[in-house]
């Protein structure tokens, strides 16, 4: 099988591509606009696939339609996973058009690409931020989707347009469509070789800022609000090993593949009408642990990894944060069979912690 992976520069698309090598993937064909992705990431991979023929990569951005029609007809792609977009819960507060045009219109260009082409299957990055502030907790796949930022106000869209077109695809195991949509809690860690990791520029995830500070590379950091109804004050998520979260995409890409229902699956009442036809089209599945950490459970993690102190100060809340957010993640554990390997802070954070101690940096510049 052949697979593209678009955003393959960024932190989550250059894990997955990594996956998808190492799971023994035909060829990865991997895309990137470039804006936010990095040439270190693409040299990594390069590295990895060896002479292999195995990976390659394409500088394109997902709008235009045209080029990536043609990428996938020329390289017989099978199926996409598609991680491109913008990831920011704070920047899309202020730039809410981009965050349209690159999440909602280069799904949406993908989506028109792919039917082009006839490729039938999609694995998506979504996102918790689509359920927005929850009613109770944990999140399952079924809770309200109602979100309170940009950011997961695109993703909710982009979920929608997917499942639109795979609903128009045609019946689905029997050469039709199909989409899983992956919502993702909050994704941390590295690549266990150091090869690869996450590089923002300017970093502003919890994890990788303060292990910034860690390296002295970052004098300190703002706890971004200690007023929220939770024990300690401070946000509370579910952190999910970007190794676990890549498994993930490989047992999905496996129900992709294979016709009717997940095996074992027991359609819950909300469910029940996409589920009474053997024939699902797209289903959405939870990646978190269930179990979840306060800002502060992160920072004493990442003191405890690095032996180093990451003075911090108390500041305002950020606009859009949700004070908790837990995944009921038993959906992908039931229909799937995936499972976490990393459930402790402190193996996220270490793994996280090796890569920045390799590259102080972040990823070279390009040569
Ligand atoms: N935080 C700080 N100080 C910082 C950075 C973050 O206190 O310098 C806090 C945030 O306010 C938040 C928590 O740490 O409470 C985690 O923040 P991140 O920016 O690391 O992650 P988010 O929870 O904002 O968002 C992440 C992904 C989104 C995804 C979301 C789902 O970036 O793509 O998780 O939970 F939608």
């Amino acid at each position: 099988m052949r697979v593209l992976v678009t955003g393959v520069a960024g932190y989550l698309g250059s894990h997955a591509a990594r996956s998808l090598l190492l799971a023994g993937c035909e060829r990865v064909v991997g895309v990137d606009s470039m804006v936010r992705g990095h040439r270190g990431a693409l040299r990594a991979l390069q590295g990895l696939a060896g002479g292999s023929g195995r990976f390659a990569a394409e500088v394109l951005d997902v709008r235009d339609r045209p080029r990536l029609t043609d990428l996938l007809r020329r390289e017989g792609v099978g199926m996409a996973w598609h991680f491109a977009g913008l990831t920011q819960v704070g920047e899309s507060v202020a730039q809410p058009d981009a965050y349209w045009g690159a999440n909602v219109e280069g799904t949406e260009s993908l989506l028109a690409a792919l039917e082009a082409a006839e490729v039938p299957h999609l694995v998506f990055s979504s996102s918790a931020a689509v359920y927005g502030t929850p009613r109770e907790l944990p999140l399952a796949e079924t809770s309200p989707l109602a979100p309170v930022n940009p950011y997961g106000v695109t993703k909710l869209e982009a979920e929608r347009r997917i499942q639109a077109w795979a609903e128009a695809g045609g019946r689905a195991g029997q050469g039709g469509r199909r989409a899983a949509l992956l919502r993702y809690f909050n994704v941390a860690g590295a690549a266990p070789d150091g090869s690869l990791g996450e590089d923002h520029r300017p970093e502003t995830h919890l994890v990788p800022s303060a292990l910034q500070v860690a390296l002295g590379a970052r004098r300190g950091l703002e706890v971004l609000g200690s007023d929220y109804p939770t024990p300690d004050g401070t946000c509370v998520r579910d952190y999910v090993h970007v190794d676990d979260l890549m498994e993930a995409h490989l047992v999905a890409m496996r129900w992709l593949a294979r016709p009717g229902l997940p095996s074992g699956v027991h359609p819950t009442e909300g469910d029940a009408a996409r589920t009474r036809d053997a024939d699902i089209h797209s289903r959405a599945w939870n990646v978190g642990v269930g179990h979840a950490f306060s800002v502060l459970e992160v920072l004493d993690a990442c003191r405890r990894v690095t032996g180093h102190a990451i003075p911090h100060t108390l500041a305002p809340r950020r606009e859009g944060d949700p004070a908790r957010l837990v995944a009921d993640a038993s959906r992908i554990h039931r229909e799937l069979g995936w499972q976490p390997r990393h459930t402790t802070l402190d193996s996220m954070v270490a793994s996280a912690w090796h890569w920045m101690r390799r590259h102080p940096n972040g990823y070279p510049p390009s040569p």
